[in-house]
């Protein structure tokens, strides 16, 4: 998986999500299962996915107690997906309860799904932090020392807005994953994303991967809104 674009199939009707790959057949692409397609559609949609030749994202952002987190993870790895993800405020042990569970989930022969933690969902904002949540400091700051916690856990990267991958590269290197929800065209609608972004702006600031949303699944013809934000993820002519 080289810089991917992994799109998020939030579906919750296997009859919509089936028309809308549809319009893909001839596209290698990556997909993101989100816990509205996971909890509708359960394992039977991986194995789906998988035989289309798919590499899968499952975000289903585990918070639990460490030996539930590890427990899961297992059965995680088992589905041979390609990454999954954990929220960093769960703690350092409990991430390190996730990378043992994936490691010993993963088949002989088989790579261990890549593991990435939530730092702060795209959707928050200071004011949120400090009112709501109670954490004092700045976003920027609580986003960097939730991704080298989990670092430090063994984690192989975080999912983070864009604007932030500049400073976690800084603090994790070029090397810790950034995958980078709250991506949008600069002519669509934000929605409840806070902190967003263009492909190409992504791009110039560092992210390694991308995942976009309503941006592809609202629109009537996907296949050419995908061609255009693929383009310009990757800085490359529209072809
Ligand atoms: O529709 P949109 O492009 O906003 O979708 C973003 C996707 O990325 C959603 O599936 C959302 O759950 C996910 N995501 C996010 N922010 C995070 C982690 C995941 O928006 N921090």
């Amino acid at each position: 998986m080289q810089n991917p674009l992994f799109i998020a199939l939030d579906f919750n009707h296997r009859g919509k999500r089936r028309q809308f790959l549809e319009h893909f057949q001839d596209e290698q692409i990556d997909v993101k299962v989100g816990m509205e397609l996971f909890y509708r559609e359960g394992v039977k949609v991986i194995e789906e996915l998988k035989d289309a030749g798919h590499e899968i994202f499952l975000d289903l952002k585990l918070h639990d107690i460490p030996n539930t987190v590890n427990r899961t993870m297992r059965v995680l790895a088992e589905m041979e997906i390609s990454m999954v993800n954990v929220h960093a405020a769960g703690g350092q042990v409990m991430m390190e309860a996730a990378i043992e569970g994936l490691e010993a989930g993963t088949r002989p022969g088989k790579e261990r799904p890549k593991l990435i933690a939530v730092t702060q969902l795209t959707s928050t904002n200071e004011e949120m932090l400090k009112q709501q949540l109670h954490i004092e400091g700045s976003l920027e700051s609580v986003v960097c020392s939730y991704a080298q916690l989990a670092k430090e856990a063994g984690l192989d990267g975080v999912v983070c807005s864009a604007k932030e991958v500049p400073l976690i590269q800084k603090g994790c290197g070029a090397d810790f994953l950034t995958v980078t929800p709250g991506i949008r065209r600069h002519t669509d609608h934000h929605g409840d994303q806070i902190r967003v972004v263009t492909p190409a702006e992504a791009r110039a600031l560092g992210s390694w991967g991308i995942v976009v949303g309503r941006s592809l699944t609202t629109v009537n013809d996907p296949l050419h809104v995908y061609k255009e934000m693929n383009a310009d993820w990757k800085g490359v002519a529209l072809r």
